[in-house]
């Protein structure tokens, strides 16, 4: 399927996703990656099937300026890349998508995610570590768009892309430029203004700046915001949520994508949750906000359980959407 002949329906069955949300829109967190390997195409269908309103993508460079779906810069943490390109890292012992071309890339097998340190699964409980082959691949962003925008319409039911620009200040350092990349690419699938399902995302200030500005994105637009310290370019997270902070955020962006820390916390075991006032703030700018990341099997400290984090973030704090791990779960407690 050609992007140009998917744009017709797309935008046919937009609406659905585009209008005002009667609830929450639930972001499938680098795909159903509480089932299967993140950001594989298996775990994105997996979350269109699980009925996300959203599928997210975070993306990088190859070295031959292909822009793939990974969350890491590195290749080591989800594939076996140290057993096929050995001697191939960097002098800090990591595999950097950049220094690796697409053909190579494609060479790797996806697993799920493992602690380096250790050796062990990130998430024990999840896919396990030692099914292999996986048969799964690193897909590039047209790879995936394709998927979603093909699901889209054979099930007749629009989910959105969720795309997040990995690290740009680090890639420019590196003398790439991925928005450069990126934007041409989600223009040429009919993501390119407000009407579209499309929500683009950063972590860095100056970058969100420069998408809206310099780089003319038109689309929705989302500032993600860490749970402390700084982005990798110097953003200052506190600065962010500040008055003055979201003051200039609003007027570049649509949403705010906080960690969850800075929406909801549970300061003490047993003690009731307690609500930040960052939403209420957030709102009145017109921001929507969109935390993330929700995990049964890695729940904010001293949250009771699954139940309790969904119902503080939808029924208390009443944010606008989340990132989940588990779109299945998330999406049956908003439908409730
Ligand atoms: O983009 C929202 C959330 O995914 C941010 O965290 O590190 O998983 O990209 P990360
Ligand atoms: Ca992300």
């Amino acid at each position: 399927m050609r992007p140009r002949s998917q744009l017709a329906l797309f935008l046919a069955l937009a609406p659905a996703v585009l209008a005002q949300p009667a609830r929450p829109l639930v972001v499938a967190h680098r795909g159903a990656s509480g089932y299967l390997p993140e950001h594989t195409l298996a775990a994105k269908a997996h979350a269109h099937a699980l009925g996300a309103d959203f599928l997210e993508q975070d993306i990088v460079l190859t070295k031959d300026d292909v822009p793939v779906v990974l969350h890491d810069l590195y290749l080591d943490a989800v594939t076996d890349v140290a057993r096929r390109f050995p001697g191939r890292a960097r002098p800090d012992g990591r595999y950097y998508a950049l220094d690796f071309t697409l053909a190579e890339i494609r060479q790797l097998e996806v697993r799920e995610r493992v602690n380096l340190k250790t050796g062990e699964a990130q998430y024990p409980a999840r896919y396990p570590t030692a099914a292999a082959p996986t048969g799964l691949r690193i897909p590039t962003l047209e790879e995936e768009l394709t998927l979603v925008q093909a699901l889209n319409r054979s099930t007749g039911r629009v989910a959105g892309i969720y795309p997040e620009i990995k690290a740009p200040r680090w890639h420019r350092d590196q003398g790439r430029d991925p928005s450069r990349v990126i934007l041409p690419v989600l223009a040429r699938f009919g993501y390119a203004d407000k009407t579209a399902p499309c929500f683009l995302q950063c972590f860095e200030w100056e970058e969100v700046r420069r998408l809206r500005g310099e780089l003319g994105w038109k689309g929705r637009l989302v500032q993600l915001i860490g749970a402390s310290g700084q982005a990798a370019d110097g953003t200052d997270y506190g600065w962010l949520v500040s008055e003055a902070g979201l003051k200039a955020v609003a007027t570049v962006a649509d949403g705010i994508g906080p960690a969850l820390g800075r929406v909801v916390n549970w300061p003490a075991a047993g003690s009731p949750v307690q609500v930040t006032d960052l939403v209420g703030r957030a709102r009145a700018l017109g921001l929507a906000v969109h935390p993330y990341t929700i995990r049964r099997d890695d729940l904010p400290r001293h949250c009771p359980d699954l139940l309790a984090l969904h119902a503080a973030l939808f029924e208390k704090a009443r944010v606008d959407g989340a990132f989940t791990d588990f779109p299945d779960l998330t999406v049956a407690f908003v439908r409730r």
